[in-house]
Formats: structure tokens, sequence, C-alpha cells
């Protein structure tokens, strides 16, 4: 299936099951804002969980926080964001339309990849078990030709987006040739500066004075408190504190769904250490947060690093995480080095000491950054897109049948387990059917349903991810036994109602994911 049907298809179904709707749909929309559906709530909060139980509790020196959106309107000063948190935006003359200057240009240099991507799918095709990559990559002239141009693009990207050149990003938006996807039009207004941040006003303070920020990361809610927490939760250097927390950001393009939005979810980790320690931690956290992907069912192919060629103005060094999303590779976590920048910031802007004593070493310093930060929207958008397949499956005669299911790993599925009574007409069965429902839900979200033939409504369970179907028929009656039939395999097994919780919990358990 072509990526585009694909990402349509992942579009439409997570509307047509409940998992993602547009904000404000009755009144057409609002660009780039999204609503959770009662699976896609359930399945985002499991995500969260999955997060908070491997950065928070599995570690010692992990503590959490909740702190509040808004903030003293200094600390974005202080960290730089209303001075430098911005994206350069172009205009096209005939259409009007409005993108982001570096992500033109990133689009063009795709292109490029796809190319080089074309020659080595066809290679492959041509030689077979015989190809090999590497070599044919360093022989291949059109391949070596296009790498060296997309080479060359990168770093003049960098350079203009380092040095703040707009007219640089003009120049090669201008010399590539690249079109409005609109009008077609090669008209294009001058590149400016886009401040990012949405603003607010306190209520009884007027003008400049009163103007509040909503907070475009999480991550300075935690440095401002960063003594606060230090000394109440009695942690030594190294240690982190984690938050997961809304950020907003006045996204210049927002498009792709999820992966880009105006209101958004991060999940951030700051871990404090001891200066010229940072390289050590940040090699670390980057091999911790690759497995974590793993560990959920993110297959290793669909993830890659991206080193940043441009660093923010807070880091030393950063990496992406970008996984295969149906619209090619993107970011999906950061992994960034943010040195003594924000504390040190703080400290000067708020004239206070913001600095830990060492009892081994016996000095005051101000620690340095290593964090780990991921929105939670991409991380769903990531494992929908990975989950959701067509699948050819026998029917009921053992024809073939088409199945969507969402394979989602079963610990954060939406619904654990489904119960349902063989037909709804005999009251028998309904009577049994709810009576195992009532005992299972009070471990698991479980679902019962009696509606449609058994058929229709596993195909139901498929489709929203159930790991588990429970079906209660005649034989129940008799013998309290059921028949439980697994998501994935498809296998359904005779089993005593009695043994049902215990099989449920231990195919839905997150244990295996921190083993
Ligand atoms: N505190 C560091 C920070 O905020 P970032 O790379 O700007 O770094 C971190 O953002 C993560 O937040 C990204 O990797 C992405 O997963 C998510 N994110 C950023 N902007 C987003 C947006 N507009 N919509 C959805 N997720 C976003």
């Amino acid at each position: 299936m072509a990526q585009d049907d694909k990402f349509k298809k992942l579009v439409s179904h997570c509307k047509e099951y409940g998992f993602i709707f547009q904000s404000s749909e009755v009144y057409d929309g609002l660009a780039a804002v999204y609503d959770y559906g009662p699976y896609g709530s359930e399945l985002k909060n499991n995500i969260k969980q999955y997060w908070w139980k491997s950065m928070v509790q599995m570690h010692e020196n992990i503590v959490g926080i909740d702190a509040a959106i808004f903030m003293h309107p200094k600390t974005w000063k202080a960290s730089g964001h209303v001075d430098a948190f911005n994206d350069p935006m172009i205009d096209n003359k005939q259409s009007n339309k409005r993108y982001r200057a570096d992500v033109l240009i990133e689009n063009y240099m795709d292109k490029i990849e796809a190319k080089i991507n074309k020659e080595i799918t066809k290679a492959k095709k041509r030689f077979g078990d015989a190809f090999d990559e590497k070599e044919f990559r360093s022989t291949n002239g059109r391949v070596l030709e296009n790498v060296a141009k997309h080479k060359a693009i990168a770093d003049r990207l960098a350079k203009a987006m380092t040095d703040e050149n707009m007219a640089e990003l003009k120049t090669m938006i201008e010399e590539f040739g690249i079109a409005c996807e609109v009008s077609g039009s090669k008209e294009w207004t001058d590149v400016r500066q886009f401040n990012l941040m949405f603003n607010t006003q306190l209520g009884n303070i007027a003008g400049e004075e009163g103007k509040l920020y909503l907070r475009p990361e999480t991550a300075q809610g935690i440095f401002v408190n960063f003594l606060n927490v230090q000394k109440t939760s009695r942690q030594k250097l190294p240690f982190g504190i984690a938050q997961i927390g809304k950020a907003f950001r006045n996204e210049i393009v927002a498009r792709q769904f999820i992966f880009r939005m105006r209101e958004f979810e991060q999940m951030e980790m700051q871990f404090f250490v001891q200066p010229n320690t940072e390289m050590k931690w940040y090699e670390y956290w980057k091999e911790k947060r690759m497995a974590w992907h793993e560990a959920i069912g993110s297959p290793a192919e669909k993830l890659r690093w991206h080193d940043h060629d441009n660093l923010a103005h807070y880091a030393n060094a950063a990496v992406d995480i970008q996984f295969e999303f149906p619209f090619g590779f993107k970011e999906l976590e950061g992994i960034h080095s943010r040195t003594d920048f924000d504390l040190t910031q703080h400290q000067e802007l708020s004239g206070r000491k913001i600095q830990y004593f060492d009892p081994e070493t016996k000095e005051n310093y101000v620690p340095f950054v290593v964090e780990t930060s991921i929105g939670v929207d991409r991380m769903f958008l990531a494992i929908m897109s990975n989950a959701l397949q067509e699948e050819t499956v026998p029917d009921a005669d053992g024809k073939d049948a088409t199945r969507i299911v969402l394979k989602l790993h079963p610990s954060i599925a939406p619904v654990k387990c489904a119960v349902l009574p063989l037909v709804k007409n005999k009251p028998e069965l309904v009577e049994k059917a709810r009576k195992v429902f009532d005992r299972l839900k009070i471990d698991f979200n479980c679902q019962y349903d009696e509606k449609d033939a058994i058929g229709r409504r596993y195909r139901r369970q498929d489709a929203i991810g159930t790991p588990f179907c429970v079906t209660i028929d005649f034989d129940s009656l008799e013998d309290d036994s059921v028949t439980i039939r697994e998501r994935d395999t498809l296998q359904q097994k005779r089993v005593k109602i009695e043994e049902v919780a215990g099989i449920v919990s231990q195919g839905i358990s997150m244990s295996e994911l921190f083993a």
C-alpha cells in the first residue's frame, strides 16, 4: 500500500473507532488541535503510564513533579524563549500560504533521499540475495552524486539556521526552484523570524507586566523547582526530575495530523549531573531511551538516530530518535545535553543562588543537565502507525477474509478483554456473561458486547486492539468454562472461568518491558 494511502487510512481509523477527533469539529475544526476520544484517551494514558513507570518508578534517583502551565514571565526571558524561540517563515505571494522556510528546504532534501532509496530498491530487486548495499552506496555514480548533494544542502541549511541568516534561506529556496504546493508559484516573500510562544494576559495587571506565556516546553517547570525538589526528596547528584504535561507552540505549519500540533503533551526528564560528566550520561540516556522504544514493540528498523546539524541555544550535544512515520523518518524524541545554561540563567535573572552543595567535594556548583524529551502525541502516532495492520485470515467457512487489526503491545491496549455472550436472546447466557464481566472489570479495562454476530464482534475488538476476547456459550452454563481468543494468533482455548483473570493478567503485564 502506498505510504500516502496508509496515512489516510490511519487518520480515518482513528476517527471511526473513537481514538482521535478534530477539535471543535462542529465549527469546522481548529487547525492543529485534536481531541482524544474514548479509546484514544485510554491508549494515551497507558503510554504515559509506561513512560512514568520506566522513568520515575524504576529509578530510585528520579522523582516526578507536576508544575503549573503558567510561569512567571521572566522564566521565558531567562530560558531564551522570548528572544530565540523562533521559526523562519515565508509566504507564497500567489497563494498567500505560509510555510516554514527550513521545512521547505528539508522537504526538498527528502526528495533527494527518496531518489537514493529508489536506486537502492531497484538494485536490490535486480541483484537479489547477492546485493551488497554498502558496496552499492559507495560505488554507484548516481547515489554518490545525490548523497553529496544532500550533504551540501544539509550543511548550508545548518549554517544558515545557526547564523539566523534569513536572506540565505530565501536564496536557497529560489536556487532550488521550490514551488508552493497550492499555486505552483515560485514567487516568495522575504523570510522573517516568527516567535512560537502563545501569550495571554493576567486578569488584574494591564500591559507588558501582566503578559503571560503558555509554556512551550515543560522543562522550565523542572528547572525553577530544582532546589525545592532536590532538598525535599533528599536526592544527591546525579538525579533526575520528570514530568508529563501540556505544552503550546504557535506552529507556522501544522500538518500531518497529531505529528505537529499547537497544543500537545510532553514527557520530559531533566537529569542533573556533575559538570564534565554530562557526555557519559548523554550516552547512557541515548541507549536507555532507544531500548524503551524497542521494548514496547517499535521495530529497530523503524528507529534511527539523527544528530542535530544546528544545536539549540542551550545545548552542547543533541540527537533525535527518529521514527519511520507513514510520511517518512521524522523526530520522535530528543536527547539533549543542556549544559548549565538554564539553571545559570534562572540564577542570574532571579538573583537567587541555584546551586548544589556536593557533600563529597564540599563545593557549591550549578549542575549540568541531560534531558530526554518526547511528545506523547507523537509517540501515540508512532505506536498507532506501527500497530495498524490489514491481514488475510480464514473466516468461519475457512475462506480468506481481510481483517483490520491493531497489534498494540497488550499492556497499552485501551481495552484489555472483551466479554461476549454467544447470543443475546438467551437470558441465562447474558446473565453468566455479565457475571464474568463484573468480575474482570475490577482488574482490567473490559468491555461487554452482545450486539451482532460473534465474528463481527471479534472484528470490532481487533480494530481497537483488544488482546483477549472471552466468549460465553451454552457449554459455559454446564461446566463453567469459556473460550478465550487471542488477538494476534487467533488461537482459541477452552478454560475455566476462574482461570480467565490470571491469563489476561499475565498477557497484559508490563513487567517484561522492564526486565
Ligand atoms: N525541552 C526540550 C524540547 O522541548 P523539542 O525537540 O522542541 O525539545 C521535544 O521537543 C519533543 O516534543 C519532540 O521530540 C516531539 O516529540 C514533541 N513536540 C515538539 N513540538 C511538537 C508539536 N508541535 N506537536 C507535537 N509534538 C511536539
